[in-house]
């Protein structure tokens, strides 16, 4: 018998018996179930390994010509996003929903390799089911834009390390990215140019229902975000009433000044990546009725319960206006049937709406005010998101000389990344922690490719992270690296243009 571990799969799986031997991977082996996992894997397989496997959605489906089935079918005893997946002389994967079978498809992959006898299955006996309901990545499409076709990818790459939830971070000083036609200037005006002077661009309502739709089939909830107050520079470029002149402060003007990027300007597209220099107008009931269309607007598009309205670096807002802005930008997402997230410096305002659930981006030792403004979402019945920055960060730079990514909250290789609690990090109670998101800002990142090596491979880390039990045989650096190795060939088959990092032994296939 083999260990648990030494098995290639990431997440470590909660339970798992690797059993000597393989399974013939050929055109012989039928699939068999109805269910979307199902036509997900052959498509799967036949990317990776150049084989169609065959499919019945009927479940005596075996027969002439089938050598053996992998049986998928759901078990409501089983746990929410569960599953047990057994590899023996034939394959069943029973899921305790659709996004158990999803998970459990995505296992089977992993466990996909070839050797000198061509491709095969290698036996195991695996029982899973996630530590986190909470698992997500956030892409940021203002710094830079990724088209719907490259969020798919970007959905692809990372519903297959179990992540369930996607931000995308849709406004920004830089950009508007999402069409709302009670304010058609956004998008006509604000959304065209990027960070460094890069074509910009923005998503139709269409075109979001198409991302949400795609996620959706993938088990994954897409969280939209607003950034609010702050992070407001482009809604000023196509509605001026709405928006304060630029606020300047040193740290902008010095990073500035050292990367040779423009200071904002009023009214014109920002080029640069400074922060802390917008706001809305806090005290114009215009603001409270744009905020109120757009929220309404996106709500309608997203079927998940969640909009995200940002909160963080409204440094040139005064602390009184950014309380009581807060406070009605999340009362208006309740109104409007959703429940608000916020980046942990809303907690600062006493009000905010009972519910909001806070995102903590501070550091594993949480600086100034950073702990207590993430506890009060927890006081006012809400609960976290942990995206610990010095940990979680996938745009910060893995070495200090690795030619993409930013410094400023850490230089994150992929053991740092792995080896962090997230119920360590803050002095609340477990049961508030949701879970982790991991993200992704996009200055530095011109192209998918680019996010691509800065977010593989530590995503992987992140997702184990979230997924796999605290205290499982083989949930430590030793077991994870070697497991994390194993990937290379599935990223590649993929075309995920993964960041082969020396900390790692990387297999050929
Ligand atoms: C953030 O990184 N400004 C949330």
């Amino acid at each position: 018998m083999v260990l648990p571990h030494s098995m290639p799969l990431v997440p470590l799986p909660a339970s798992s018996i690797a059993v000597d031997g393989r399974l013939p991977v050929s055109d012989g082996l039928r699939v068999i179930g109805d269910s979307p996992a199902a036509a997900q894997l052959i498509d799967a397989v036949a990317r990776r390994s150049g084989i169609r496997l065959s499919h019945s959605t009927d479940s005596d489906g075996a027969g002439d010509g089938v050598a053996s089935t992998i049986v998928l079918r759901i078990d409501p005893t089983t746990a929410p996003e569960g599953y047990g997946l057994t590899v023996g002389d034939s394959v069943e994967i029973v899921g305790g929903d659709e996004a158990g079978l999803f998970y459990g498809m995505q296992t089977l992959l992993q466990l996909l390799r070839e050797d000198d006898e061509g491709w095969a299955f290698l036996r195991a006996e695996i029982t899973d089911a996630p530590r986190f309901a909470r698992r997500g990545v956030m892409l940021d499409v203002t710094r830079h834009f990724f088209d719907v076709d490259e969020v798919k990818k970007f959905i692809d790459s990372t519903s297959a390390l179990k992540f369930n939830h996607l931000h995308l971070h849709l406004s920004d000083d830089q950009g508007w990215r999402i069409q709302i036609d009670s304010w058609p200037k956004l998008t006509e005006l604000a959304s065209s140019t990027a960070s460094l002077g890069d074509p910009g661009g923005f998503y139709t309502k269409d075109d979001y229902r198409e991302i949400v739709a795609y996620a959706a089939e993938r088990h994954m909830v897409v969280i939209p975000e607003i950034d609010l107050p702050g992070h407001t520079h482009a809604i000023g470029v196509a509605y001026p009433e709405l928006v304060e002149d630029p606020v300047m402060n040193d740290s902008l003007i010095a990073e500035s000044a050292r990367l040779g990027q423009p200071l904002p300007v009023a009214g014109e597209p920002y080029l640069g990546w400074g922060v802390g220099h917008s706001s809305v107008r806090i005290h114009e009931e215009r603001t409270y009725e744009f905020v109120r269309d757009v929220v309404r607007e996106l709500a309608e598009m997203t079927p998940g319960p969640y909009i995200h309205i940002g909160g963080d670096e409204s440094l040139g807002t005064p602390q009184a206006d950014f309380d009581l802005f807060v406070e009605r930008a999340t009362a208006i997402v309740f109104e409007e049937g959703k429940i608000p997230v916020a980046w942990h410096e809303v907690g600062a305002a006493k009000d905010i709406a009972e519910g909001t659930i806070g995102q903590y981006w501070g550091k594993t030792t949480p600086e100034g005010s950073h702990a207590e403004e993430a506890a009060h979402f927890v006081e006012r019945g809400g609960a976290l998101i942990m995206s610990t920055a010095d940990v979680a960060y996938l745009d910060m730079k893995y070495t200090e000389d690795f030619p993409l990514g930013l410094t400023w909250a850490a230089i994150i290789d992929v053991r740092r990344a792995y080896e962090w609690e997230p119920t360590a990090v803050l002095d609340v109670p477990e049961s508030a922690i949701l879970g982790i998101e991991a993200p992704l800002w996009s200055e530095t990142t011109r192209t998918l490719s680019e996010v691509e090596q800065l977010v593989f491979p530590r995503a992987a880390a992140q997702a184990e992270v979230a997924w796999s039990p605290h205290d499982a045989d083989g949930r430590d650096w030793e077991s994870f690296r070697e497991r994390l190795g194993a990937l290379a060939p599935l990223w590649k088959a993929e075309g995920v243009d993964f960041h082969p990092a020396d900390e790692i032994p990387w297999s050929e296939r």
